[in-house]
């Protein structure tokens, strides 16, 4: 179980369905050694009944990462915890925060927020069943829930249960009416309300998200929290993660550069085409990587109109990856305009 001993990582990439699967994440662990990185949420169904191997399977050097898993009855999801330690995940996170249609006809996701005893059952039985934390990632509360009340007994009742860490997505959802992309940005962000929380608990670890786009805003946050979780920002922006390892980890390294990152992730599109992996599949991933730099536009033409012709030349498609990347002139700061 976690406790205040075991140290929060300072910044974390959030779990994005379709975005965070294990290409984005090794590409990412190509610029930040240390950052914790989360998969995409995986419900219990699809562990327990689906190919465990294609859905929990990651690279070595992924870690340190965390499981997401979805669901709701607890024996499911302690057998699912189970699994995902076995895999080699470092961490169990229950996702409560999941506002999307199909999530909440599962019983599941952010609609939990309303049964905080629920949760601690479950989150009870899947902290008995592993070695590793098992932490929450939960909205501050749902429809016309009172803001502070339902956060301050969400946390109040999960903790008890065995859940040391909480990572707080600091907005409401808002269940019926907005689509899960609303969701993301219509209901205001309370970060008051995610410091309170952490200075009612001091012995719990608190990470915030939400709409925190540059490392600047995430130093500030964590004047007040122990973490500090970002999403969209860094999948949009990659290269906001190089200065991360210096900055909040206490490296000493030169700063990498974007031909660097790519150089260094190419060996792992050459494996994985190998295998059989479509190049479509790894290059989306790499649109961000050049952005706000002149040449940028070419660089995602590229990617998107010529590279999933290479699927069966993985030569000849790295030969590509290299002229395109060649024709990108920038500097090694992450000097995009906001
Ligand atoms: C495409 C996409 C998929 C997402 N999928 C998940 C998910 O599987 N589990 C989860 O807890 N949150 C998911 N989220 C929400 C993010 O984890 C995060 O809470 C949200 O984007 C706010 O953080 P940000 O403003 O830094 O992006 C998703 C967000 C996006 C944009």
């Amino acid at each position: 179980m976690e406790n205040n001993n075991i140290p929060i990582s300072p910044i974390a990439v959030a779990p994005m369905m379709n975005w965070t699967d294990r290409h984005e994440r090794y590409f990412l662990r190509q610029i930040s050694r240390n950052v914790k990185l989360y998969s995409e949420m995986i419900t219990c169904g699809a562990i327990l009944r689906g190919d465990k191997d294609r859905l929990l399977s990651f690279s070595p050097g992924e870690n340190p990462l965390a499981l997401q898993i979805g669901g709701i009855d607890k024996s499911e999801l302690s057998e699912c915890a189970r699994i995902g330690e076995d895999y080699g995940y470092d961490e169990i996170n229950l996702n409560v925060g999941c506002p999307s249609d199909r999530v909440q006809s599962g019983n599941f996701g952010a609609c939990l927020m309303a049964t905080p005893d629920l949760v601690a059952n479950a989150v009870n039985a899947m902290a008995s069943a592993v070695n590793i934390p098992v932490t929450v990632k939960h909205r501050i509360a749902i429809n016309d829930q009172e803001e502070w009340d339902s956060l301050f007994r969400f946390v109040e009742v999960v903790s008890t249960a065995g859940c040391r860490h909480f990572i707080v997505h600091a907005r409401k959802a808002l269940l019926d009416g907005l689509s899960a992309k609303e969701n993301r940005e219509v209901p205001p962000l309370r970060y008051e309300l995610v410091y309170r929380l952490k200075e009612e608990f001091p012995n719990l670890s608190v990470t915030i998200n939400g709409g925190i786009t540059n490392l600047d805003s995430a130093e500030e946050h964590l004047c007040y929290v122990d973490g500090v979780m970002l999403g969209r920002a860094v999948y949009s922006e990659p290269y906001l993660l190089s200065e991360v390892d210096n900055r909040f980890f206490g490296e000493d390294r030169k700063n990498i550069s974007r031909h660097e990152i790519l150089e260094s992730f190419l060996p792992y599109v050459e494996k994985s085409v190998g295998e059989g992996v479509p190049l479509k599949s790894i290059g989306r991933h790499l649109f961000g990587l050049f952005n706000g730099q002149p040449g940028a536009r070419s660089w995602r033409r590229l990617l998107s109109e010529q590279l999933p012709k290479f699927n069966e030349n993985p030569t000849e498609a790295l030969k590509l990856l290299r002229s395109a990347a060649n024709m990108v002139h920038c500097s090694n700061k992450f000097d995009v305009a906001a």
